[in-house]
């Protein structure tokens, strides 16, 4: 079966025709054409975030151009479906999306599926090599965007249960603003990232900690706000980024990976413990984060070696279009037809409600 889908929830713009085959063990995805992406974060970086109206003039503009670079060297290839994001995202970008997708399912006289975009990351995360093949239940999913920051349980197939959330900000988000509070570039996880790992290499400490809240908390939920706002304080305290050498800047954009990779480790240790998972994955912007994936794959080892672990390909970490056509697929495939539902809906609720009971 193959599938065209289409991903425009936030700032991405992305198109991608994969195909999907049922096997003994699970499933198996090939790639045709090209998996075409357009990102708008350098036109939304100026605004030091995602803009939605201009998200969504730039996905009407872009749709047409990044169709014809995913369908270059595939236009002679039979579509069997249309895949598209409902939800959750921007409300107008989903739009753009949807709109483009139900005309294409018209024209072409295919079905239209309308997939979670958590789900997409989730079931693109836990593919490996191309195969979505021997997964044990329950999976345990830790979703780590730009706009979600969640633990979801999967204890049977397609059914998920938000098991803890952020109370506030998104993980990413926390990553974004304290660059911008180091004077970094927006999206700023990555720069972040890169600063702490040369802290690492150089063996600098901050001589300011940082505060890890809810880290002892006996429940899932993870919070950012208040560890956003100690680095805010801190650096005040230090007397602004301008009196900061590169040293002790380096030193704390790694106290605070430091501190996130603590929180994170904590919660995963909890929801293993509680949920009894035989399978641990990450997904989302954020899950594209080297010291997370190495601490996560560490600790896992350490304390729950009969957890199978998986960690995304780093080309599907951020949005894109392959993971809703994985979705869609893996859905289609196992003979869940209830994925083309009613009129299309922009959903920007929450994950659990569009499983299917
Ligand atoms: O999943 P994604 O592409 O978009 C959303 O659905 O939000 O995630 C984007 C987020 C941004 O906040 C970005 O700073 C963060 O992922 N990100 C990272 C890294 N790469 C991207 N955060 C930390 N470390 C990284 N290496
Ligand atoms: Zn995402």
């Amino acid at each position: 079966m193959k599938v065209l889908a289409i991903e425009t929830s936030c700032d991405e713009t992305g198109v991608a025709l994969v195909e999907g085959v049922k096997t003994e063990k699970g499933f198996t995805f090939t790639q045709i054409g090209n998996a075409a992406l357009n990102s708008q974060a350098k036109l939304h970086a100026e605004f030091g975030g995602v803009y939605p109206n201009l998200a969504k003039r730039e996905h009407e503009k872009n749709l047409p151009v990044i169709m014809e670079q995913a369908l270059r060297d595939a236009s002679d290839e039979q579509i069997d479906a249309i895949a598209v994001t409902q939800g959750p995202g921007l409300e107008p970008a989903l739009w753009a999306g949807i709109t483009f997708a139900e005309n294409l399912a018209k024209e072409k006289n295919v079905p239209l599926l309308a997939i979670n975009h958590m789900e997409g990351h989730l079931i693109s995360s836990l593919v490996q090599n191309g195969k979505l093949e021997d997964v044990q239940l329950p999976v345990l999913g830790l979703l780590i965007s730009g706009g979600h920051t969640e633990y979801v349980l999967m204890r049977e197939w397609f059914n998920y249960e938000v098991i803890g959330e952020t109370q506030d900000d998104a993980v990413g988000e926390a990553f974004d603003k304290v660059a911008r509070m180091l004077g970094l570039p927006y999206p700023g996880g990555p720069q972040i990232s890169k600063l702490a790992e040369e802290a690492r290499r150089a063996n600098l400490q901050s001589e300011k900690k940082l505060p890890r809240p809810m880290l002892h908390d006996k429940n899932l939920n993870v919070s950012f706000s208040g560890l956003k706002t100690a680095v805010l304080y801190t650096l005040r305290d230090m007397g602004g980024i301008q009196h900061l050498s590169t040293e002790q800047q380096m030193a704390f954009a790694r106290e605070f990976e430091d501190a996130v990779g603590d929180i994170f480790i904590a919660k995963t240790r909890r929801a293993l413990d509680e949920t009894n998972a035989q399978t641990f994955v990450i997904g989302g912007g954020v899950a594209a984060n080297k010291y997370l994936r190495e601490k996560l794959v560490m600790f896992i080892r350490d304390e729950f070696p009969n957890v199978d672990i998986r960690l995304p390909d780093l080309a599907i970490t951020g949005d894109n279009a392959v993971m809703i056509a994985e979705a869609a697929l893996a859905r289609a495939l196992s003979g869940i037809d209830d994925v083309a539902r009613e009129p299309l809906r922009a959903y920007s609720n929450r994950f659990s409600i569009l499983a299917p009971k």
